[in-house]
């Protein structure tokens, strides 16, 4: 699908449809919604008045314009009230009205969602609205006969928006750098999610590994990949240990941005790269597991959020580690009482082989610290109790470093993902000790999702380091007006605005 700017009037966009948008508590239409009205008679203001259009957040009205202007039909959007408007708003809308007009069978679609009103800047507004149609189009059917887009499978031919256009107020080539953004960050977020809804027979550690790799030829990243071999040389006894359980081999995944000074390391983004949690030896009940194929979506994001920066270009150096394997029950499987040492030269001891993310993330973490690599930031699918914590709304977000947890706060709501810090206290260090190894694995029932950061905090020595807990938001059950169900694609987004904006902290000397 191409991707357009144009700072035309609303009438004169030559497409077939077109989306404006309207505020639940204006008196009357206003915008670009008002324009349309007046070329079209006032249909917009009487569907407002009769009460048919009420301008709640997420309402959308199709009508056709019969000739009176160019587009066959204008979809008319919801906003809320103009005094909650916020860049999200506008993400949701334009997700909501480019399904809408894809089910109609619209191809040239134009979004009339960014002016600059009501606390939303042009720049946000155009990017929000760039990024929630490509979030919203996105349909993983690779393996369906009858594709989804569009009308929910039921046809054989698939619907498809072939040219989307933003149109907005004000200077044209700021309109086109944000929309560009946008499309980069939705883009990244989609080849992440491309990643977690991959059936785990196909999407192997190797088969990530080369996805990963080929990403990386395609947009001039260095990649760097450890086999078994190399992780043995290197001590990674954790994440062997979780390996030894399947018959495929782990893989260490290392991709490098080169935007900054020569020699300075940057900082590191991990995420958890499991292709397949069964629980090993503590296996998990059957009920839901096939959900555990999204185990490695904190990778996912790692990976998605390496390609939008490779395509942004901060100027900073960007490390990207994801350690991928599966975790099996077998004959040689890991068990509850092995003590397992990390790379660091930590030992930990095992209670529960369920509990293998945080293992996998102790070799990672340690090798960012080996290399020097400040803050590091990981991404997780790390317990449930985090989701018990936050539900399917927040990540969970754990630091030891204040600084470095406001800027990835501020990062996410750029971003458009939500977060909520936890706390870190020291007194929860009392659940993980013990009595054989230098760290229990794990800190049972209590704050299990502190616990667990707890666990990770023994591997990042003094490095400023946050860790994002995505168990209840990296895959969505519910098929909505905004999206279809499956991986979220969370965190690629928040990695790659942290990536800018330590970019322009980091100053701007470097390229
Ligand atoms: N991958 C799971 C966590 C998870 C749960 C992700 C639900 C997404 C949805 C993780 O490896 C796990 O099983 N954690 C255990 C830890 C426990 C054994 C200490 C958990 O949360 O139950
Ligand atoms: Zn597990
Ligand atoms: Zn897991």
């Amino acid at each position: 699908m191409e991707v357009g700017v144009s700072t035309r009037d609303v009438q004169q966009f030559d497409g077939d449809a077109v989306a404006v948008g309207v505020f639940s508590d204006d008196a009357e239409v206003q915008g670009p919604a008002a324009t349309l009205d007046k070329a079209m008679a006032g249909v917009i203001s009487q569907l407002r008045a009769s009460g048919e259009i009420t301008g709640t957040a997420g309402e959308v009205t199709l009508i056709h314009t019969l000739g009176k202007i160019e587009p066959e039909r204008v979809a008319i959007l919801g906003l809320g009230p103009r005094k909650r408007f916020t860049a999200d708003r506008v993400r949701r809308a334009a997700a909501i009205a480019s399904r809408a007009l894809r089910k109609a069978g619209a191809k040239r679609v134009g979004l009339a969602l960014a002016w600059a009103e009501s606390g939303v800047n042009l720049a946000q507004a155009a990017r929000a609205a760039a990024e929630g149609a490509l979030l919203g189009l996105y349909a993983f059917d690779v393996y369906k006969a009858k594709k989804n887009g569009g009308n929910g499978g039921n046809e054989g031919a698939c619907k498809e928006i072939e040219a989307l256009t933003i149109l907005g107020r004000g200077r044209e080539p700021a309109l086109r750098s944000a929309v560009e953004r946008g499309r980069i960050l939705a883009e990244a977020t989609n080849f992440a999610r491309d990643l977690g809804n991959e059936p785990p027979n196909v999407l192997s550690p190797e088969e990530l590994a080369n996805r990963a790799r080929r990403m990386a030829e395609e947009t001039g990243l260095e990649c760097e990949i450890f086999g078994q071999k190399e992780m043995e040389k290197q001590g990674m006894g954790a994440l062997l240990g979780v390996a030894q359980g399947s018959e495929r081999e782990p893989r260490f995944i290392i991709l490098r941005w080169r935007g900054g000074r020569k020699g300075e390391p940057g900082p590191a983004f991990v995420g958890k790269g499991i292709t397949f949690d069964t629980g090993g030896i503590s296996i998990k009940p059957a009920e839901g597991m096939q959900a555990m194929k999204m185990d490695m979506c904190g990778g996912a994001a790692v990976i998605g959020a390496m390609r939008a920066i490779a395509l942004l270009k901060p100027a900073i150096n960007v490390t990207g580690i994801v350690p991928t394997t599966e975790n099996m029950p077998g004959g040689n499987a890991y068990r509850p009482g092995d003590i397992l040492r990390a790379s660091n030269g930590k030992t930990i001891e095992i209670v529960n082989t369920d509990a293998e993310g945080r293992l996998i993330l102790a070799d990672a973490l340690s090798y960012a610290v080996k290399h020097q690599h400040t803050p590091i930031v990981d991404a997780a699918t790390l317990t449930g109790a985090c989701v018990i914590a936050l539900g399917h709304v927040r990540a969970g977000l754990y630091s030891n470093d204040e600084t470095l947890q406001r800027a990835i706060m501020a990062a996410s709501e750029t971003a458009g993902e939500k977060y909520w810090p936890m706390p870190m206290d020291e007194e929860y260090e009392a659940q993980i000790a013990s009595e054989v190894a230098d760290v229990k694995q794990t800190g049972g029932r209590p704050a299990g999702s502190i616990t667990a950061a707890k666990v990770l905090e023994n591997f990042v020595a003094e490095t400023p380091w946050a860790h994002m807990d995505i168990a209840g938001v990296n895959d969505s059950e519910k098929r909505d007006a905004a999206s279809d169900p499956g991986a979220t694609g969370f965190a690629v987004r928040t990695f790659a605005e942290l990536a800018m904006q330590l970019a322009d902290r980091n100053g701007t000397s470097a390229r």
